[in-house]
């Protein structure tokens, strides 16, 4: 079965439904969930599930982005991972680490790509009018939230919605989208999946 490796900064929501996801009946496992946070809440969830877990704390490199992901790098191989999946990871990576997951590496962004990439997305929305949010998960290429998209879920905007209520009602939906997302891509769909 396929090896996934999966890395996160935060409370890792995310990587948990994915690693639940892969307990069932699939075709990928998890093998090894990563951080640059070495306090992100989700590394103790993975742990908690049996997934084991490393962090790269990217503040003592200080900006050398390629020495930070040489690190990373270099865990990550240890595991020898056939998939990674970007789940609320924020550290921006460049091209060189991008190039060795070329095809292999997804992320989850929340919004409706080519809408709002990098960071605020939910109060650009709210700002912008928008009556529809969402989220979109797509394979990772040297330009930041740019690669071909994969799936994505949309979501009403509703009357004093804030950011925070938005975004709570859009990760509902990126607990459902990314592990079906993940289900097709293992199985070599990459076909666009849709959810409302
Ligand atoms: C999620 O909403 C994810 O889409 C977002 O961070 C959150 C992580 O939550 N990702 C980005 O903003 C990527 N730039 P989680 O840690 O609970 O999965």
């Amino acid at each position: 079965s396929k090896r996934v490796a999966l890395l996160i900064s935060g409370g890792g929501s995310n990587m948990v439904k994915l690693v639940e996801s892969m307990q069932g009946d699939h075709p990928a496992r998890a093998v090894l969930v990563g951080s640059n946070d070495p306090e992100a809440g989700g590394l103790k969830k993975a742990a908690a599930m049996g997934v084991p877990t490393f962090a790269v704390d990217h503040r003592p490199y200080k900006g050398d982005r390629a020495a930070f992901e040489a690190e990373l790098q270099r865990q990550l191989e240890e595991a020898q991972p056939d998939i990674i999946c970007l789940a609320g990871f924020m550290r921006v990576l460049t091209e060189g680490f991008v190039r060795n997951w070329e095809g292999r590496m997804l992320n989850i962004h929340p919004s409706l790509l080519p809408k709002y990439k990098g960071l605020h997305t939910h109060q650009r929305a709210l700002d912008a009018g928008d009556d529809v949010a969402g989220c979109t998960v797509h394979l990772v290429t040297p330009e930041l939230d740019d690669g071909p998209i994969l799936g994505q879920a949309r979501v009403p905007v509703q009357a004093g919605d804030t950011a925070d209520t938005l975004a709570a009602r859009v990760l509902v939906q990126e607990h459902k989208l990314y592990p079906a997302v993940l289900r097709r891509f293992v199985s070599g769909d990459q076909t666009l999946l849709t959810l409302d």
